[in-house]
């Protein structure tokens, strides 16, 4: 009797003290923005975390301000609704697959499943075409900017990444592209902080690295998430590091410079959807999404203990997680059609 209790008691201390070594991820209140009137499937924050956009398998896209979407949010709003959406644009025949803002200029590009990438000037007021088109010869899943914006690269059904010059519109292939075999579409591009690398990750589940400068493979992480498809991938800040998700249910970091697995992220489980995992701003948390329960789920970046998991506020399933690269604060994007902003509680 004595010996269970002391049992049951040490045992506290051990959980409170693992528990205890994790950081706890701040409140946030939950705010729905606005509608698609299908799928929203993507979202995109500007680099200086002032706009974000979604994009829908309505083929539209829509702009919001983030200051504005502060206001909203302001118990006390006074002067009437605020309407949060600054543009919408119509341009696409078919479902957006992701977006990228320019670096330094009022651009906003989207990828679609109709094999174009689209230019859009958010800086005109009535706008609501292209101002110019890249016609690619495949499905463009995945879009992303050179931090100098003179080239972007789009990840296709085709295995390799196509690289776009911005003012000629050429496209360039690796010159050493490694063998890829017919299901390596490639779901998503990201471009490092400094541009000097990219990582893809591909349907057959492999992870791979490119030289941002000679556009040479220079790692292949086969396998990275088994046989299932690799959904997302992106860089730390620091670029030591490419945080990955899968639809075998797993969120993955992996050391750039060895192609070594250093942490694991588990206990969501993502296995029919494009599943995102994202870092938060200051890299301290992971989140990512959990498909039967319909829940954001929530990981100490360092310790990879679970710290929190929230209802999405979603109906049926949320596609798409993207946060904010300056402040405490990210967007979901559903199967409803609708967009939510959250941001920590004050
Ligand atoms: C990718 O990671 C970088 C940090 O390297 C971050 O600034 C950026 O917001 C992330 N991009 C996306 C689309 O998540
Ligand atoms: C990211 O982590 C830091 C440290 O806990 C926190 O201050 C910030 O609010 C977090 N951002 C979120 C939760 O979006």
């Amino acid at each position: 009797m004595v010996q269970s209790q002391l049992l049951a008691l040490l045992l506290l201390i051990l959980v409170q003290e693992t528990k205890g070594s994790s950081k706890s991820f701040p409140k946030h209140e939950t705010r729905h923005l606005s509608e698609h009137k299908n799928i929203a499937r993507c979202a995109r924050f500007s680099p200086d975390g002032k706009f974000v956009a979604t994009g829908s398998s309505d083929t539209s896209i829509k702009l919001f301000e983030v200051a504005k979407i502060k206001q909203m949010m302001l118990p006390d709003a006074r002067d009437g609704p605020v309407r949060p959406v600054i543009r919408t644009f119509y341009d696409h025949l078919q479902p957006i697959n992701d977006l990228d803002f320019h670096p330094q200029n009022t651009v906003l590009i989207s990828g679609s499943k109709d094999n174009t990438i689209k230019f859009f000037d958010f800086s005109k007021m009535t706008a609501k075409r292209a101002f110019r088109v890249i016609q690619d010869t495949h499905n463009v899943r995945s879009v992303s900017f050179h931090p100098s914006g003179d080239f972007l690269l789009a990840g296709t059904d085709h295995p390799i990444p196509h690289l776009y010059d911005i003012n000629t519109f050429q496209c360039y292939l690796s010159a050493n592209a490694p063998e890829i075999d017919v299901n390596g579409a490639i779901n998503q591009v990201r471009y490092s902080a400094t541009g000097g690398m990219y990582v893809t990750a591909s349907k057959d589940g492999t992870i791979r690295l490119w030289d941002g400068v000679t556009a040479n493979c220079v790692r292949s992480i086969a396998g990275a998430h088994g046989t299932a498809e690799a959904t997302s991938a992106n860089f730390t800040k620091d670029q030591r590091f490419v945080l990955s998700s899968g639809k075998d249910s797993t969120v993955k970091l992996w050391e750039v410079g060895t192609g070594k697995l250093v942490k694991q992220y588990l206990g969501a489980t993502h296995t029919q959807l494009r599943c995102q995992a994202v870092f938060n701003d200051t890299e301290e948390f992971v989140l990512s999404i959990d498909e039967p329960t319909n829940e954001i789920v929530i990981w100490d970046a360092l310790t990879a203990e679970k710290v929190a998991k929230w209802p999405s506020n979603h109906i049926g399933a949320f596609r798409w997680l993207e946060h904010s690269p300056t402040e405490a604060a990210y967007v979901t994007c559903g199967t409803d059609r609708s967009i939510r902003f959250w941001k920590e509680s004050l």
